[in-house]
Formats: C-alpha cells, structure tokens, sequence
C-alpha cells in the first residue's frame, strides 16, 4: 500500500504510541480518523498535526461499546467515504494478582471489574473495530490493512492475568481474520511491542524499570516512532499478512 492519501483510522490516538502513528503516517501523506476517548489530547494532537500540514478529523468514542463503535465507524464512512487502514490501538491496564496475600495474610483476589474493564476495551474493542471496519471496506472494495497492537504480555506475564488473556486473544484473531479477510484483498497483522515509554509504562515504579531495562538486551526502553516505524512497514509491504512484528529489543518474558 502506498501511504500517500490513504485514510487510516487509528484507536487510542490522543497519546502515547497511538500519537505517534498518526504523525509517522501523517508524515506520510495520510489523512487520519483519530479515535480516543480524551477530547482535550486529540485536539492538541489535531493542532500539532495541522501545524505540520497533516490532515485529520477527530472522533470521540468508547471501542468497548457497540453502538458507540458503529455510529463512530460510519462518521468516518460519511465524511471519507472508505477507510483504507485500521491501527487497533487503544488499550488500558489493571494489573493485579490472581490472588495475592497482604501482609496480614488477607488475600486479595482480581476483581472481575478489573478483569471485565481489560477485556472489554484490549480484545471486545478490537473485534469491534475490525469487525465494523472490515465491513465497511468490504462494501467499498477498498483493499484496507488491520493491524492490531497488542504485546510481549500475550505469552504470560505476572500481575497481568486480565491483559494477558486479552492480548493472546488479539493473537488468534490476528491469525483467523487474516484468513478469513484475504478472499476481500484485506490484510491483517499484529506488532508485539515491548517496554515502550509512553503514560502507559510512566507508572511502573523507578527500581522495576531499572530491572526491566537490564533484562532487555538492548538495555533501554523503546520510543514509540521505533513502534510507528514497524506499522508503516506492515501498512507498505503487500506481501506480509497474518503475522506479528515483535519489537521489543529482543526481550523474551
Ligand atoms: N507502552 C508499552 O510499553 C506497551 C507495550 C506493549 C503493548 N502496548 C500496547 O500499545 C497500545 C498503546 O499503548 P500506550 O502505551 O500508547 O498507552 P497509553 O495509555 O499511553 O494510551 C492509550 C490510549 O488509548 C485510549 N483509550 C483507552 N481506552 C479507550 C477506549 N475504551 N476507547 C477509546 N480509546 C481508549 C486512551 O485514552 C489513551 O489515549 C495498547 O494497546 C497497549 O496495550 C504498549
């Protein structure tokens, strides 16, 4: 796919990787459907967007919600006619054991709140994305490309039961619709990043990043135009489909 022109929707634009996408494909001459649920932030990007005469509209929805996904889908159909590309992006985290003692020895457990919340929005949201825009690209005979972010974590990664889970399924739905949407001309691939600094990793307390960092064996965290960079890649090569990028400075957990 050549970038230039082509409209590319990404989730959980407002900040962090999702921001940095749009300015690396911007920067590539695409025009960008920005998603978030942050008003405030998606402004700020869209102004510093149009300062670098990159075209983008942006729109306010929940990925976790059904109607708020459908009706946010067709915004983009009636104002751009089609969507050439999808970054499913958009993900939280609420990590917790699956039970874990206190120091009285009164075990707390994962909340299904805190299972639910994750669930939702890293693989219902996902599947709602796709799902809505795949049609829409199917209607228009638009040859699009999906592709979704989710993790090193999908292998297992303690405290992250919910997120885990979540980003595994994202593999498998990777895999099946990459499958399933080629008989459409659509490609669907995923991209496994690592630590990447960003609000999402801002949180983790200063000692434990000095300890994931010397387990990365490129000794650093990543910076998300290096994530930005591994989207293009998949956006342009025509040939890759049902596969993942891992970008993670060569850290397994
Ligand atoms: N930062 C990392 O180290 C890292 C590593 C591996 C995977 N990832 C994945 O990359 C993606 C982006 O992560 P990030 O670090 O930029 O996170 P971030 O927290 O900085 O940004 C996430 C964005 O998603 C938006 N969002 C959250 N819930 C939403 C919802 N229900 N509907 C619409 N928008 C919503 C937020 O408002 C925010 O703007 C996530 O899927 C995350 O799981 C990040």
């Amino acid at each position: 796919m050549d970038i230039e022109n082509k409209i590319i929707a990404i989730t959980g634009a407002a900040q962090g990787l999702g921001a940095s996408i749009a300015k690396c494909l911007g920067n590539q001459g695409a025009t960008l459907a920005l998603i978030d649920l942050n008003e405030e932030k998606l402004r700020a990007l869209q102004q510093e967007l149009r300062n670098n005469e990159i075209n983008s509209e942006i729109y306010l929805a929940d990925i976790s919600n059904e109607q708020q996904v459908i009706k946010v889908i067709a915004e983009i159909e009636r104002h751009f006619s089609r969507i050439d590309g999808l970054i499913n992006n958009a993900g939280i985290i609420r990590d917790q054991f699956l039970n874990k003692p206190d120091k009285q020895g009164t075990i707390e457990s994962l909340s299904l709140s805190n299972w639910q919340s994750v669930i939702d929005v890293n693989l219902t949201g996902v599947f709602l994305c796709a799902r809505e825009v795949s049609k829409l690209m199917m209607q228009s005979q638009t040859k699009g490309v999906i592709v979704n972010i989710y993790s090193i974590s999908r292998a297992g990664n303690i405290g992250q039961s919910n997120y885990s889970a979540a980003k595994s399924g994202v593999v498998a739905l990777t895999v099946t619709w990459a499958k399933e949407l080629a008989r459409a001309g659509i490609r669907v691939a995923a991209i496994a990043p690592g630590f990447i600094q960003t609000e999402m990793t801002h949180s983790i307390k200063p000692e434990v990043l000095k300890r994931i960092e010397s387990s990365i064996p490129l000794r650093r965290m990543g910076q998300p135009d290096e994530i930005a960079h591994a989207v293009q890649f998949i956006l342009e090569n025509d040939y890759f489909s049902g596969r993942i990028i891992e970008v993670d400075g060569g850290l397994r957990i």
